[in-house]
C-alpha cells in the first residue's frame, strides 16, 4: 500500500512548476508528496512557497525543506494535492478523516487545480458508501448538531481521541461529529444543507472542487478528469 501511494504521490509532482504556490494536504498519502517535493527543493533547487492544511503538513514541510507561507500571505494557490476518503464517478469526495477538512477545502477551493491521490479502495458508487462525512463543529454546539443530522437519516458520532481522553480537537479547536448516511444522493445539495446548521463550521462533503483525480492502482496512475 505504501508502494501505491509513493507511486500517486510521484505522478503529482509532474503538475508542479518552479515558482508556485502548493497547497499541502494532510494524510498519509500527501505526506509521500510533501517529502518528495522537499526532495525536489533541497536537491534540484526547485522554487516552491507551500500554503500548508494542516498541522501535519505544515511539519512535513518543515522538515522536508519546503519554504511555507500562510493562505493570507499569497494572492493565489496555483495547484493544491490533498488524499481523500472517498470518490464517486463525478468527483465528488469526502474528506476529513484527519480532522483537517476545514483548512483543506478552504485551500483546495482557492487553487487553481485541485489534484487528488487516491487509490483504488477510496472509488465508490456514491458518497457515503464506505465512510462517515466528517463535520467541524463549535464544541458548545456539538449535541444539538447531532440531534439536527438525524433529520437527513444518518446518525451522528463524537469523534474521541485515541491517545487522549475525551473527543478529538481540531487544529481550530474544535469537535468533530462523523455522521454516518445510508446513501448521499446529491452531494452538493446536502454540503449546503449541513453547513446551514448553526454551530457547524464546514464538513466533509467537497463536491465540484476536484479538478483531476489520480488513482494508484497496481497497473499505473490512472487520471481521471472532470
Ligand atoms: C485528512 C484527509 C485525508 O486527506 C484523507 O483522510 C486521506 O488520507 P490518507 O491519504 O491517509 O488515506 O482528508 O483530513
Amino acid at each position: 500500500m505504501e508502494e501505491l501511494k509513493k507511486m500517486v504521490a510521484r505522478e503529482a509532482l509532474k503538475f508542479v512548476e518552479d515558482g508556485m504556490v502548493v497547497g499541502l494536504g494532510t494524510g498519509s498519502t500527501t505526506a509521500h508528496f510533501i517529502h518528495l517535493l522537499g526532495k525536489l527543493v533541497m536537491e534540484e533547487e526547485l522554487e516552491v512557497y507551500g500554503v500548508p492544511t494542516s498541522h501535519q503538513a505544515k511539519f512535513l514541510a518543515i522538515e522536508s525543506g519546503i519554504p511555507i507561507v500562510s493562505l493570507d500571505e499569497v494572492d493565489a494557490i496555483d495547484i493544491a494535492v490533498d488524499g481523500t476518503d472517498e470518490v464517486d464517478p463525478q468527483l465528488n469526495l469526502i474528506k476529513g478523516r484527519g480532522a483537517a477538512l476545514t483548512m483543506e477545502k478552504i485551500i483546495d477551493y482557492r487553487a487553481g487545480t485541485f489534484i487528488v491521490l487516491a487509490d483504488e479502495s477510496k472509488l465508490v458508487d456514491y458518497l457515503g458508501q464506505k465512510m462517515p462525512v466528517p463535520i467541524e463543529v463549535i464544541p458548545a454546539a456539538w449535541r444539538a448538531i447531532a440531534e439536527e443530522i438525524e433529520v437527513f437519516n444518518a446518525s451522528a458520532e463524537l469523534r474521541l481521541g485515541s491517545k487522549k481522553d475525551g473527543p478529538v480537537i481540531t487544529d481550530n479547536g474544535n469537535f468533530i461529529l462523523d455522521a454516518k448516511f445510508e446513501r448521499i444522493e446529491d452531494p452538493l445539495d446536502m454540503e449546503i444543507e449541513l453547513n446551514n446548521i448553526p454551530g457547524v463550521v464546514e464538513n466533509g462533503i467537497f463536491s465540484d472542487i476536484a479538478d483531476i483525480v489520480l488513482v494508484a492502482t497496481k497497473e499505473g496512475v490512472k487520471k481521471l478528469e472532470r
